[in-house]
């Protein structure tokens, strides 16, 4: 069972450089799905989620091979993937939907699982592919979606990262040209969209709200490297804000992290940006205030690392939950460590500048762990964060590690 021990640190000081993202790398595995030839995705991170979607790849009926930190990937023929334990773990293995129902009209997969934060319904995923010809029938907690696609406007209710994906994967092999509107705009969208198009998809608006992508009869292999994960960028910023620390995150993309830098150059952290990444000085003095909304607003992936940083400025902060319906469950492991914390529905109101104490804390979803690990460094004594199911192995590659290289007392006992 992994377990991680963090006792109170120092200024963290150093460089360290950011993995590239497990948000892009998902994806991009998944967009191998839609060619015969082979792909080859560079970069890769040391990370279980990835392993899951490795073995889900290969139970699509796809070859995969690892060779130093890059996959290829060949996908001669390609099949429904069954009911497997992958599938079930990650909300990320219903990407393989669009793919699928692109290259054979036809998919069957068990209802995904991943972190428990809110109800995560892919209803948005299943009524685009309507939009798109298909059939969709649900029974058991499996899912059947079948049809010839034809191209379609398509208009989502609400800019899910993961129903754009989806929509623009099957798009890529769709006759006609197919819209999406009010498609959402995060970063890794445009990254995958940036895959596609090496494959040969023809795809126009990535990264704004409406996606234009006209379907073409066969895409080919290509090789990729995908960006930098702004989110773990984000957190060793917060870990950075949160102890007057002299920072390098080498390779960050700053212009992926506009909504957070503000929120930490706005409470006194200094943030500059040059060729070798983002250099973070200083700390956060100033109580902040926070909405989580789709990128470029600021990322519900970093309320709980941003939470942490406020529990230790002087003063009121406000944050609100506006994408997820129950992500406030670091909350009470926060609590634990001593930090004052209201909760109001999807409002959590921060009463900050209070020290805290190590004590036993429970990862509890992927975003709350990290943040635990960060609220680690600066308690008192010592903080035992468990994480029986694994949290931060999924989403983060060697957190733990970099905060030691940046001189924090940090390490991961079992597991
Ligand atoms: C992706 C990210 C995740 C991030 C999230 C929001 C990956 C692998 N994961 O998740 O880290 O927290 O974006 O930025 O990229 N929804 C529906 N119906 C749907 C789909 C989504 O109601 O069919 C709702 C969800 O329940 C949630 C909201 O829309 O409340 C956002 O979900 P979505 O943008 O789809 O997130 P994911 O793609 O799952």
């Amino acid at each position: 069972m992994p377990q991680y021990v963090i006792a109170h640190s120092p200024r963290l000081s150093g460089e360290v450089r950011v993995s590239t993202s497990k948000n892009a790398v998902l994806p991009i595995l998944a967009a191998a799905l839609l060619t015969p030839e082979e792909t080859v995705i560079h970069g890769i991170p040391r990370l279980t989620d990835v392993d899951h979607m490795e073995r889900i790849l290969r139970a699509c009926g796809a070859e995969t091979a690892r060779e130093g930190g890059s996959i290829r990937v060949r996908a001669c023929a390609v099949h429904s993937p069954g009911d497997t334990a992958d599938m079930r773990s990650m909300r990320a293995s219903v990407l393989i939907l669009g793919p699928l129902m692109a290259r054979t009209g036809e998919c069957a997969l068990t209802m995904p699982g991943g972190c428990a934060i809110g109800q995560r319904p892919i209803d948005l995923h299943l009524k685009g592919l309507q939009r798109l010809g298909a059939r969709v029938d649900m029974e058991g907690g499996r899912v059947q979606v079948a049809g010839r696609l034809k191209s379609a406007n398509i208009y989502l209710d609400f800019p899910s990262v993961g129903a754009t994906e989806n929509l623009v994967m099957a798009a890529a092999l769709t006759p006609g040209v197919t819209r999406i509107e009010n498609a959402a705009k995060e970063p890794e969208i445009f990254d995958l969209c940036r895959f596609l198009s090496l494959m040969g998809a023809r795809i126009a608006g990535a990264g704004t709200a409406n996606i234009t992508v006209e379907g073409v009869e066969a895409l080919h292999g290509a090789e990729y490297t995908p960006i930098p994960d702004r989110i773990e960028a984000g957190t060793l910023a917060c870990a950075a804000a949160l102890t007057d620390g002299s920072v390098l995150l080498a390779g960050a993309r700053s212009d992926h992290m506009r909504a957070l830098l503000f929120k930490l150059t706005e409470s006194g952290l200094i943030c500059q940006e040059d060729a070798r990444g983002l250099r973070l000085r200083g700390r956060a003095r100033h109580p902040m205030e926070a909405r989580t909304l789709s990128y470029p607003g600021f990322p519900t992936d970093m309320q709980a690392p941003l939470m942490v940083v406020a529990t230790q400025t002087h003063g009121l902060s406000v944050f609100l939950e506006t994408i997820f319906e129950n992500r406030f469950m670091h909350v009470v492991e926060l609590r634990r460590l001593g930090a004052r914390i209201r909760v109001e529905g999807q409002l959590a109101l921060i009463q900050g500048g209070v020290p805290l104490n190590g004590a036993a804390v429970s990862a509890t979803d992927l975003r709350a762990a990290a943040a635990l690990m960060l609220a680690g460094l600066v308690s008192q004594g010592v903080t035992r964060l468990n994480d029986p199911a694994g949290h931060l192995m999924r989403g983060y590659e060697g957190l733990e590690e970099k905060l030691r290289a940046l001189g924090a007392d940090a390490k991961k006992t079992a597991g």
